[in-house]
């Protein structure tokens, strides 16, 4: 798929700007603090319904104003359709080709990006709550049902939180709070399964690139530590039957715990994923350059997850990454990505094209909040 047109208006730091896009290349030049990767953020929250960058919509409005539009016309199976996403306050109404759609999910996913940026880094080096977020946002561009899920599992889990939190003050009832264990498993196991198939073959994938990029030296793995005690999702196969009965069990257990901590101890909340070089766990172990590989290893197997589930190759979305990267490992990267997938990259500094591509690009210049160029 790729992104034919997109309009900002009273967002971040552009109050009404246009953009006619490339189907392969599009490169945004300019020097810092300009709004290049607010461009980025506007097409990532038309994707994934949140921005990458803040947790409050807020942020977004032009400042001194009380809302913004996004919108793009996207070109999918041959076929356009227009994405509408508008922020008043604290509500977003999203509209496809003009229809008002009532439920955010049914949204979120129309037009699929992979966003590689400078702070990705964190995957491997943050918590373990940066890596739930990236598989949940993966997941959930290409499985609907994935999202109402963990959508439930959220709000049963804040219910059964707020519960915990008051019988630590007060008198205990646990039978009022077997009553949220059930629907906490259901949710949760669908969760857990879902997960477990998108990270089987992400782990295979990822193996692949990671192999491609470091010239096959060392040997990726990924593994999923799981909070459910004795439970392996990635080498043993389960049913989510099993899963919800084994939860249902392990959280009635942890009864006596969870009133005395005031929160659940366990559930795909608590989950993590784990990156390991030749079997070593990389957090204490890859060097930097190794970590930059692993992240960009993989930002390139979701696009071809996407693909695999969608279709068609979802629009590359690349932060100023290049310039980590040297000349001919800049060309390689946007050579071999562009034949396939459309990309959008920002750049501070001006990039050398390759002669072949110029035919094949589209150059703009982005100068406080305004964009100009071929476009
Ligand atoms: N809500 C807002 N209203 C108006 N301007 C905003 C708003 N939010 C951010 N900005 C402006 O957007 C600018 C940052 O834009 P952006 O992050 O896209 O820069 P950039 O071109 O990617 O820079 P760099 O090369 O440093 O990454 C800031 O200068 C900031 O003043
Ligand atoms: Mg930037």
């Amino acid at each position: 798929m790729h992104i034919e047109k997109l309009i900002l208006q009273q967002f971040r730091n552009y109050k009404n700007q246009l953009l006619t896009l490339h189907p392969h290349l599009n490169v945004l030049t300019g020097d810092n603090a300009q709004g290049k990767t607010n461009v980025l953020e506007a097409v990532y929250y038309l994707a994934v319904g949140k921005s990458h960058r803040t947790n409050h919509d807020m942020d977004l409005i032009q400042q001194g104003q009380t809302m913004a539009q996004l919108q793009v016309v996207i070109s999918r199976e041959e076929r356009e359709q227009e994405l509408v996403l508008q922020l008043r306050g604290h509500t977003k109404t999203a509209r496809i080709n003009g229809i008002v759609q009532s439920k955010m999910t049914d949204f979120i996913g129309r037009l699929q990006v992979v966003l590689f940026a400078p702070e990705d880094l964190s995957l491997v080096k943050g918590g373990p709550s940066v890596r739930r977020r990236f598989i949940d946002i993966e997941l959930g561009q290409s499985q609907p049902a994935y999202l109402y899920h963990l959508g439930q599992y959220a709000r049963t889990l804040q219910q059964r939180n707020a519960l915990l939190k008051q019988f630590a003050h007060g008198t205990r009832d646990e039978e009022y709070l077997s009553v949220f264990d059930q629907p906490l498993a259901e949710h949760g196991a669908q969760v857990w399964l879902r997960r477990s198939r998108f990270l089987l073959r992400m782990s295979e994938l990822v193996q692949h690139t990671y192999a491609t990029l470091s010239s096959s030296r060392e040997h990726l793995t990924l593994d999923y530590d799981c909070s459910l005690p004795g439970v392996d999702l990635l080498h043993n196969s389960t049913s989510v039957t099993a899963l919800s009965e084994a939860f249902q069990n392990a959280l009635r257990q942890k009864h006596e715990l969870d009133c005395r901590q005031g929160h659940t101890s366990l559930g795909p909340h608590r989950d993590d994923l784990l990156f390991f070089l030749d079997g070593q766990n990389v957090q204490s172990y890859a060097s930097q350059g190794q970590q930059r590989t692993i992240v960009l290893a993989l930002r390139l197997a979701e696009i071809d997850l996407l693909r695999e589930e969608a279709g068609e190759y979802p629009v590359l979305l690349l932060d100023d990454v290049l310039s980590e990267l040297d000349n001919q490992r800049q060309q390689n990267l946007v050579l071999a990505m562009s034949e396939k997938v459309q990309i959008i990259l920002t750049t501070a500094n001006f990039i050398q094209l390759p002669k072949t591509m110029t035919q094949q690009a589209r150059l703009f210049q982005v100068c406080s909040g305004i964009i100009s160029g071929e476009g």
